[in-house]
């Protein structure tokens, strides 16, 4: 075909000489400002490549020579922040835990502070105002299972109770007297009947609580007391108050005797700073229940 037969009469463009019935194709040139940003976007290409990280290799990848990485940058942030945040908390470390709350100063700091990392850290298990659920402890009254002095309360943020850390509280566990079998159906519901008893809850009507009582006088008063009056050496919950972990209706505590309780508190001790586990043992003595 001639140049003159491939220019298209209507318009005087030429064409690709491609036809479909009867059909042919415009060969109109590319835009020129097109052309120019399509150039343009391939050199800045070739420039990324050269400052910036941008191809994979075997093992590592190019660089680039600004030699920049937002994994590096992220750690650096992080870095700046703990160093701000650890001068902030820097105070709270000269004095001991006990004589944060003689300093108004301090105390309000570590309040904050404390507040912060409790709705971070602790409000998904102890609720937002450490108000407790089942199975977890209520932070705000004056009950303790393991103590509630400030250094008491510290420890069991740095260590636990149950948890991984070798100094874990909580070495003893409810043991589950259903499942182990040694106690019968009956004597559960009666013992659980005679324990409701020690807080003057009406036992089950069908129970037997002298028998109930007889056997905890020989199966739980080493851990719980003669009368119910708890130790905290081995976390062993009072029974003969109205707070209860677990609920104190008979069904919940014949589940307790049943299946066993040991409830899980992890230690902060490795996850949190020195100024933050303070500020938290200070913030929850605060709640409440202060001893
Ligand atoms: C995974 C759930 C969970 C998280 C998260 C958690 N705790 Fe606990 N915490 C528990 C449980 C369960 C117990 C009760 C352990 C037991 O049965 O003796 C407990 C016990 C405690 C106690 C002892 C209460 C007492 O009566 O002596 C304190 C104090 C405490 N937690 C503070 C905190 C703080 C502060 C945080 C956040 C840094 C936190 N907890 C995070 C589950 C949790
Ligand atoms: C080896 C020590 C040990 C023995 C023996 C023991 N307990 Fe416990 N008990 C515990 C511990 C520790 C807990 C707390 C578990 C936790 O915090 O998760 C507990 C929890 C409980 C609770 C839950 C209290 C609440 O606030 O909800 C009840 C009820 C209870 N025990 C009753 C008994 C009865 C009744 C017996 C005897 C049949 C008994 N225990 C024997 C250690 C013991």
């Amino acid at each position: 075909m001639s140049a003159a037969d491939r220019r298209d009469a209507t318009s005087g463009v030429d064409t690709t000489g491609h036809e479909w019935d009867g059909i042919r194709e415009l060969n109109n040139p590319l835009p020129k400002w097109w052309l120019y940003i399509f150039y343009a976007s391939i050199a800045w290409a070739v420039v990324y490549w050269i400052v910036m990280p941008a191809w994979p290799l075997a093992s590592t990848y190019t660089k680039g020579l600004l030699g920049y990485s937002q994994r590096e940058a992220v750690l650096a942030d992080r870095d700046e922040a703990l160093a701000e945040r650890a001068a902030h908390g820097a105070p709270l470390l000269k004095v001991t835990p006990e004589q944060i709350s003689k300093d108004s100063g301090l105390l309000e700091f570590a309040l904050a502070n404390g507040k912060a990392a409790f709705g971070d850290n602790c409000a998904g298990c102890h609720g937002a105002g450490g108000g407790g659920a089942r199975g977890f402890p209520n932070l705000q009254d004056d009950d303790w299972l393991h103590g509630g002095s400030i250094d008491e309360i510290l420890r069991t943020i740095r260590v636990g109770v149950r948890s991984t850390s070798p100094e874990t509280l909580g070495g003893v566990s409810m043991p589950a007297f259903g499942r182990d079998g040694s106690l019968k159906r009956d004597e559960i519901e009666n013992v659980a009947a005679f324990v409701r008893t020690l807080s003057s809850l009406a036992p089950a009507p069908t129970a037997d609580v002298a028998a109930g009582g007889r056997i905890f006088a020989t199966r739980c008063a080493s851990c719980h007391g003669a009368k119910g009056e708890g130790n905290r050496e081995m976390g062993a919950p009072r029974l003969n108050d109205a707070i209860w972990l677990y609920g104190s209706d008979q069904k919940a505590i014949v589940e307790t005797l049943a299946t066993g309780r040991a409830g899980v508190m992890p230690a902060w001790e490795s996850k949190l700073d020195e100024a933050t586990l303070r500020s938290l043992a200070v913030y929850v003595r605060s709640l409440g229940g202060a001893q």
